[in-house]
């Protein structure tokens, strides 16, 4: 026989008349809550929408909504001539889902879930965009000159499109980009980089980021070996042990990575991850030989080269070195670009060229992935490449950042001195100074976060953290600070060098 319930206060149904949320919604809140719970239970008989009314002191028709609502999801059945009742048939373990407490979600949490393979090799690695997510403070790494950038023009494009939409740009867009752009970076490319590719080699990306993810999957097996530098992108490193590639770091001198070592060290490898025209973090620029002679290990090993071009818009003196891609013969070379650098990070657009015979599998990988990108912030891309105002762009950014480079090497000489050498390079915006063998690299960068400043050790760039090191310094950033902050932040640079210089004098005595 059916539970009578001529009293709701079994549910506990409190109402708050000065909430924004509509008293119908409440009810049905308090309600479903009470049933799921298991406070109201199956077959339970519910006051009439009169008798309701009453007891909450609410308008009739807030009730008859409440119900409706709960009879359309099922909760309450409605028989006519005798009421409205709790649904009999809900399974109990069911009802008691709903009332999952914060305890058993916590307790869920903990529990190790069951994952795949590849889910497992995913969820052990550690990632974040740069080193330290906290970009706002020099010399957080990673960061353009947000405060240098056109806004009110890229305010102008975008609304535009957003004004006087066409429609191809409101559906799904092509899932290797938006045509316009795709020709606008090849066209840049082939004259900034010597990139040798046609528009149908670009696919866009949502930066570097994704065109390694999908490069990984598509070119690496669980357990094939990759080259990497030894110093190297830990974001990068991370999309290939996503893969379940196994690295192999290769080390790094005045020429960039060492071709004949990598291939003593492994030459099997299936692919080099490679960052040939700025080495990150360390900033050399590979030489010319040295990419000889990997396009030739590459072609002889049917190996793949991914190449990361990642900041080659910023040199500063001289020419910079045509990308690799440029000089390969055989197809090998898989060319990655980013707009984080050269626009910004949040923008989320990157290319790939692919070789020939890798377009098409780049193009269903990148369809997998989201679909696309955005076809209306592709659209204002393209017009602010067409109309000259990335050109204008990179050009007062390259003399921005000259000057910004300036201000650390000259603030670093004069405050600083022997502690941490920090040498001018011509291009980048970030650089490596060497700290003094009296200065462990850990001890400065904690203490220089404690005092209001980024400056990430070398460590965390090495592949293999255990090991004995080379090299002792710090990486900082200075692309998105003024002169100011930079001579300030060094400043508090100091103050950090001197104070563990400090505790290690007294933990001698
Ligand atoms: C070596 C390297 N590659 C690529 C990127 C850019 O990645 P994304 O295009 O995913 O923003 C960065 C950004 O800091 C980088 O340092």
């Amino acid at each position: 026989m059916a539970k009578r319930s001529n009293s709701i206060s079994s549910a506990n149904i409190t109402l708050d008349l000065s909430s924004d949320v509509p008293l119908y919604w409440q009810v049905y809140g308090g309600l479903r809550g009470a049933i799921l719970s298991g406070r109201l239970v199956a077959g339970t008989r519910l006051p009439s929408t009169r008798d309701l009314t009453v007891e909450l002191g609410v308008s009739r028709n807030t009730v008859k909504n409440a119900y409706e609502q709960l009879l359309s999801e099922g909760y309450l059945e409605s028989h006519v001539g005798s009421g409205t009742y709790i649904t009999r048939n809900l399974p109990d373990d069911l009802l008691n889902a709903g009332a999952a407490s914060n305890a058993i979600a916590k307790r869920r949490a903990r529990r190790k879930p069951a994952l795949s393979k590849s889910g497992k090799t995913i969820s052990e690695i550690s990632v974040s965009a740069s080193p330290n997510p906290d970009q706002s403070r020099p010399f957080a790494l990673g960061v353009p000159a947000l405060d240098a950038f056109p806004y009110e023009i890229w305010r102008r494009l975008l609304a535009r499109r957003c004004s006087y939409p066409q429609r191809s740009l409101l559906g799904y867009g092509s899932a290797m980009g938006y045509r316009p752009l795709r020709e606008a970076i090849a066209a840049y490319l082939g004259a900034a980089r010597a990139v040798r590719c046609e528009p149908e080699q670009v696919t866009i990306v949502a930066g570097v980021q994704q065109a390694l993810d999908m490069a990984a999957r598509l070119l690496l097996d669980a357990g094939d070996v990759a080259w990497i530098e030894e110093y190297n992108y830990p974001a990068a490193r991370a999309a290939l042990l996503g893969a379940g590639a196994r690295l192999v770091a290769v080390p790094v001198d005045d020429e960039g990575l060492d071709v004949q070592k990598g291939a003593a060290l492994a030459p099997r490898a299936r692919l080099v991850y490679i960052t040939p025209s700025h080495q990150y973090p360390l900033g050399v620029t590979m030489s010319l030989a040295r990419r000889l002679a990997l396009l030739d290990w590459a072609k002889q090993s049917d190996a793949w080269i991914l190449e990361d071009d990642y900041d080659s818009e910023y040199r500063y003196s001289g020419r910079p070195l045509a990308a690799l891609q440029g000089l390969d013969q055989h197809g090998r070379v898989i060319y990655l670009g980013t707009f984080s650098k050269s626009v910004f990070p949040s923008l989320r657009l990157g290319y790939v060229i692919a070789p020939p015979d890798l377009v098409d599998a780049f193009s269903k990988a990148r369809s997998l992935m989201s679909w696309c990108s955005s076809t209306v912030e592709q659209a204002a891309l393209a017009e602010f490449i067409a109309e000259g105002h990335f050109a204008r762009h990179i050009r007062r950014m390259r003399s921005l950042y000259a000057e910004r480079q300036s201000a650390l090497v000259e603030a670093a000489r004069r405050e600083l001195g022997e502690s941490l050498r920090i040498q001018s390079h011509p291009a980048g915006v970030h650089l490596v100074g060497r700290l003094s063998e009296r200065l462990d690299e850990a001890s400065v960068s904690q203490q220089a976060a404690k005092l209001g400043v980024e400056a990430q050790p070398l460590f965390p760039f090495r592949l293999k953290r255990d090991g004995p090191s080379f090299l002792s310094g710090l990486v900082l950033g200075y692309g998105a600070y003024d002169s100011r902050e930079i001579r300030q932040g060094v400043s508090i640079l100091a103050r950090a060098i001197d104070s563990v210089l400090k505790s290690s004098i007294k933990g001698l005595a």
